[in-house]
């Protein structure tokens, strides 16, 4: 089994425990999923929590941490011959229960009584929101919770105990991530060195996904579109044509499930135009310096509006902002051209613990979460602190849809030249995203090199 060794999992269980006071904590890990029939599984995908505390990466286990009377028991099933005819020797639940340092094993099946008995002694079960609907239709059997009230049931105590955990990482963790962005720069290289006219985005999309498989997977599916004006394009239909841009945001997760998280964006025959460029570069720069500025201590929101106001600045130098840049940022202006978040933090998830909750993991009673169109896109606002991985993602797009719509409504017209934004539509749009590991006093890019990034340096990559 594949696995940081047992002490690690003994000691964040331990640390957990101190956090939650009394009642059982339930880990539930993930079972496999079926993609057509039962047989023909998804990728079996494990939770990320339950790989955080106990580093089985197998399907149908859950554990129990008893905090009144100190025991900890993994639940599962052992392989029958039958299973082992068509999937091999297995592991047993009590060699699984000893990599991760639990003393006591019990069959699934009797799980449902354990937690029935503990909710008639009117104890608390503390879970986790869950996300799959099988874990949905198990805690309903087990807890009587209909799905659509659990995340509203689930245990606020153990969300801030497992985000306040896994939110800084460990050096363990730290190194893996540093492989997930070895494999994540392996893949964007090899989508540089195919980008030219003519080629298929579903080539290059197939290729770097083949990369990121050899490591362990990608860590969400491949982003990779020449119309990158939509955020999270999926669709690689396409053909490459020189004068377009292709965005391709794609990234690995190791063996051990730990995420990168790259967007560059490419000249589709190879070479930038001078217009291209100049939109470009403004998005270089907001990355560079909140790469540069990025520290414990200040909020990523302040790095977010930072990176606003640098994309207003530039917009503004080009014809299609006006106004005053501070009153501009406030207002959310840039949000037309910027409608997302600088980054979130990034681990075991890519958007690391987004099922806890957004709002646990990104923000807390100091920084709250922002309504505003564009900022209320952001992930992660709160203050930073030495230990945190997260991404810087600024982009610039031009979004036909959205322009008409903030045209006709007349929105924020004073800062906005609507009949130049026009002129940009069919642009696409232009994201640069790096992976940061905040230290000590400031931060680091995460990955040995920096995948090319510069207009130049991204041309010499794709023409060899
Ligand atoms: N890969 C999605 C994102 O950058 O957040
Ligand atoms: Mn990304
Ligand atoms: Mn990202």
């Amino acid at each position: 089994m594949l696995m940081f060794s047992k002490e690690i999992y003994i000691q964040r269980r331990l640390r957990l425990r101190e956090q939650v006071q009394s009642g059982l904590i339930l880990l539930l890990g993930n079972h496999e999923a079926p993609m057509n029939y039962v047989a023909n599984t998804y990728h079996f995908r494990q939770d990320s929590s339950f790989l955080y505390f106990l580093g089985l990466d197998e399907p149908g286990l859950a554990a129990v941490i008893d905090l009144d009377a100190g025991g900890e028991t993994l639940f599962g099933t052992d392989a029958t011959v039958d299973d082992v005819v068509w999937m091999g020797v297995q592991p047993t639940l009590r060699a699984k229960a000893d990599s991760a340092g639990i003393a006591a094993v019990s069959p699934y099946a009797t799980l449902a009584g354990t937690l029935r008995a503990a909710v008639e002694k009117g104890r608390t079960v503390h879970f986790l929101p869950p996300y799959r609907s099988y874990n949905k239709i198990l805690l309903h059997e087990w807890l009587g919770i209909p799905p659509a009230a659990q995340k509203e049931q689930a245990s606020p105590a153990l969300i801030r105990a497992v985000v306040a955990l896994r939110i800084k990482k460990e050096l363990c963790e730290i190194a893996e991530i540093e492989k997930a962005c070895a494999v994540g720069y392996r893949m964007h290289l090899a989508a540089m060195a195919q980008c030219r006219a003519g080629a298929k985005e579903s080539d290059i999309a197939g290729a770097i996904e083949g990369i990121a498989i050899a490591g362990g997977a990608v860590s969400f599916p491949v982003i990779l579109s020449q119309n990158g004006e939509t955020l999270h394009n999926h669709d690689h239909s396409q053909t490459l044509t020189d004068g377009r841009l292709l965005v391709i945001d794609a990234g690995a997760e190791t063996r051990l499930h730990y995420a990168s998280d790259y967007t560059r964006t490419l000249p589709a025959g190879g070479r930038f135009t001078a217009r291209q460029k100049e939109i470009y570069n403004i998005v270089l720069e907001a990355n560079n310096h909140a790469v540069c500025t990025a520290k414990p201590g200040i909020t990523y929101r302040s790095v977010h509006l930072e990176a606003a106001k640098i994309i207003t600045c530039g917009l503004q130098a080009l014809g299609l902002m006006t106004g005053d840049a501070d009153e501009s940022v406030a207002a959310g202006a840039h949000a037309l051209f910027f409608p997302h978040g600088l980054g979130h933090q990034m681990g075991l998830d890519v958007h690391d613990m987004e099922d806890m909750g957004e709002n646990y993991v990104g923000y807390d009673d100091e920084t709250q979460r922002a309504e505003q169109f564009g900022l209320g896109s952001l992930r992660m606002g709160r203050r930073l602190q030495e230990g945190f991985c997260i991404t810087v993602e600024p982009g610039i797009y031009f979004i036909p849809a959205l322009i008409a719509q903030w045209k006709s409504d007349g929105k924020l017209s004073r800062f906005i030249n609507y009949p130049k934004a026009e002129e940009y539509i069919g642009f696409g749009g232009v994201r640069l995203e790096d992976d940061i590991l905040i230290t000590a006093d400031g931060c680091r890019l995460l990955g040995e090199r920096r995948i090319p990034i510069t207009t130049d340096d991204v041309e010499a990559a794709i023409n060899g």
